[in-house]
């Protein structure tokens, strides 16, 4: 436990992500009235608008506080027309750069749907997808797979004639991720909403990819340490239609890089879209964590946005500072995040446009900032 508080850096970044973070810091105040604040938010600028301005990603201060915070806030990062010299997006050094730079080896994305969220799928067999269906985190590699920069064009004569990404699955990438989703399902409270069993799922394409293969042999060595816990293997592409016909299967699921970026888009879905979505990127010593919507350009400056993916990135935040530090009033602090979130969402949903209604950014806020008010510290 600190007890000066934890410093939190701050990247609001591009397009509505600063929208949606000043939400997030309006409920994290709110969470720390009346006691002196177990943390402290310091903002810094970054991002490809930022870069489309000042020809620099982000400051060296912006930097060493990612270097140097306990926690990182990271709001959106991606603008149309900001791009590096090299191709890369601008922005790239404050997701994919803290990625490889502060070694966070787990993306772990929950996938829950609340009461009171609606969703756009409609099924002929059962109505709709509710509440007790939807509770699964999915972990994806998040430092190599074919994230890994071993990449490049042929150039020759002037024409590109070869273009190369190179996926690289190491041991020590596959096993840490592995173990930490084994280490996730052991502790977590719940298991799969169907049958309450503890499982994880290997999601992959071991019926082609070597590195899969790979993959499965590390799982299979890992899984063994985790007597108590149900495995099995899902390929990837049947993966995407077991996961939206039956998802109440799925407790936790681990895949390597790229498939987790994809299945965990589609999973969003389930949960109510990508304004509920958050991730957190987590190493030994470090993490980040976000919406994962990305800067939705269309909406930047309309206050239209949903910040629930945002606040649901602060809770997630919240509980691994107060796991990592044993610090109980963090957890208390998430607990309460977590109970206002669900007591809104319950009680007229998040009212915002992807959901069906009128709400702006900062109501949203403000809903749930005065329903954190209501519960007792
Ligand atoms: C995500 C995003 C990023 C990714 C982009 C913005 C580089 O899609 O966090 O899922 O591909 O990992
Ligand atoms: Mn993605």
């Amino acid at each position: 436990m600190k007890e000066a508080g934890y410093e939190i850096a701050v990247f609001p970044g591009d397009g509505t992500g600063p929208e949606v973070v000043r939400e997030g810091l309006k409920v994290l105040a709110a969470l720390a009235e009346g006691g002196p604040a177990p943390w402290h938010a310091t903002p810094y600028p970054g991002g490809g608008q930022y870069y489309l301005q000042s020809g620099r990603e982000w400051e060296p201060e912006g930097a060493a506080a990612a270097q140097r915070a306990d926690a990182i806030l990271l709001g959106a990062v991606g603008w149309p027309g900001a791009t590096l010299p090299n191709g890369d997006i601008a922005g790239r050094a404050l997701v994919l750069g803290l990625r490889e730079g502060l070694d966070l080896y787990a993306n772990v994305r929950p996938c829950r749907l609340y009461p009171g969220v609606k969703h756009r799928i409609s099924g002929a067999f059962r109505e709709v997808w509710s509440p007790q269906h939807v509770d699964m985190v999915i972990v994806r590699e998040n430092t190599e797979g074919l994230y890994t920069p071993a990449r490049g064009r042929l150039r020759r004569g002037g024409d590109t004639e070869v273009v190369i990404d190179t996926r690289v699955i190491t041991r020590k990438g596959a096993e840490r991720v592995i173990r930490y989703a084994f280490e996730l399902a052991r502790h977590r409270n719940r298991g799969a909403p169907e049958d309450g069993v503890k499982r994880v799922t290997c999601v992959d394409k071991a019926n082609v990819l070597e590195g899969c293969r790979f993959f499965r042999e590390v799982f299979e060595q890992v899984g063994k340490e985790y007597a108590e816990i149900d495995r099995e293997f899902a390929y990837v592409d049947a993966f995407t239609q077991w996961l939206v016909r039956n998802p109440e299967h799925y407790n936790v699921a681990v895949a390597t890089n790229m498939m987790g970026d994809i299945i965990t888009d589609l999973a969003a879905v389930l949960q109510g879209g990508m304004g509920f979505a958050a991730g957190g990127n987590v190493g030994t010593d470090h993490a980040m964590f976000e919406p994962v919507h990305g800067s939705a350009p269309k909406y930047a400056g309309k206050n239209q946005v949903n910040p629930f993916a945002t606040f649901f990135a602060v809770e997630q935040m919240l509980r691994w500072l107060a796991t990592r530090h044993s610090d109980a009033r963090l957890g208390r602090q998430a607990d309460r995040l977590e109970q206002a979130l669900a007591g809104v969402l319950a009680h007229g949903g998040a009212g915002t446009y992807d959901q069906g209604g009128t709400a702006t950014t900062s109501e949203a806020g403000d809903r749930v900032a005065a329903a954190v008010r209501g519960i007792p510290a």
